[in-house]
């Protein structure tokens, strides 16, 4: 079976527009959504503009700011602040990569831990370490969504996670084990790979080499989430970390690429904003 994001995601934000409109009676107001973009890089431009659109699909008021490359780290700082102190902003993302003299964790840090809704501040990241409520990061919340959705046993089952990042690798990995699965985070130093990966029952490939998991590697049965995405020049074609053609037919249930996991990223970003915004108004 392949899962489809783009169908869960949907759902998903048809929840939020629902809530958005009685909301908007109640508290006055829709959710606001600010999304920064440093520089000019195409592929993030395209994210944040996805963003901004779908922010605008549920019923927010959204503002997509530009700011140059050379844009200081401290001017940045300072314009991050200025947004963290208006009562009208409810959730602040810094889209990344950022250029290489602005320190990211510095940025980061400086987002009000309640209006950050990647979930990246190491309030929330302690949040998540800790089981206490706090903003939870995107793309791992919307891996579990997805393995939910598809019926798939976490509890009991070995899970196999490759990738270690701070904004998937990581979190997804601890949010199986809160789930009680067995988990293993596999990375590039791992020595024979396919030895773990057949072990697998749930495995979450985000490493961004392009189908680097083959149908070899995995058992009959395996539940495969593919978090990789990467521009072939060649082809212009989207790839995976997983060759979805020798995989899915060992796989019970497995995302495609487009289409699988990077909707439910957006999904879970407006769902947090939401949850910012109903926070602040409850408050
Ligand atoms: N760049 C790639 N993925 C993400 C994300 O989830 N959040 C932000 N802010 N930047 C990204």
């Amino acid at each position: 079976m392949v899962i489809s994001g783009k169908e869960l995601a949907k759902e998903v934000k048809e929840n939020i527009a629902r809530k958005v409109a009685s909301y908007r009676i109640e508290y006055g107001r829709e959710p606001n959504l600010c999304v920064i973009l440093v520089g000019e890089d195409p592929a993030s431009a395209g994210y944040v503009r996805s963003k901004g659109k779908q922010a605008g699909e549920v019923g927010f008021s959204h503002t997509e700011i530009h700011l140059p490359a050379t844009i200081t780290e401290h001017e940045l700082i300072d314009k991050v602040k200025e947004l963290n102190a208006d009562e009208g902003v409810d959730g602040i993302l810094v889209q990344l990569p950022l250029p290489k003299h602005i320190r990211k964790h510095r940025v980061i840090e400086s987002i009000d831990p309640a209006k950050d809704v990647d979930g990246f501040h190491s309030k929330n990241v302690d949040a998540l370490w800790h089981r206490l409520p706090g903003i939870r990061a995107c793309t791992p919340k919307g891996i579990i969504k997805l393995l939910d959705k598809a019926g798939v046993e976490i509890a009991g089952k070995h899970a196999v996670v490759i990738g270690r990042s701070n904004i998937v690798g990581f979190p997804v990995a601890k949010l199986l084990l809160d789930r009680n699965a067995t988990v293993t985070i596999a990375h590039s130093h791992t020595e024979d790979l396919a030895s773990i990966t057949r072990t697998a029952d749930i495995l979450v490939v985000a490493i961004g080499v392009p189908k680097l998991i083959t149908g070899d590697m995995v058992k009959e049965g395996v539940a495969v989430i593919d978090v990789g995405i990467t521009h072939d020049p060649e082809t212009g074609k989207l790839s995976g970390d997983v060759d979805f053609d020798t995989v899915e037919p060992k796989a019970s249930v497995i995302t495609p690429v487009p289409g699988g996991v990077g909707p439910m990223t957006i999904a879970c970003l407006l769902e947090n904003t939401l949850d910012c915004y109903t926070r602040k108004m409850q408050w």
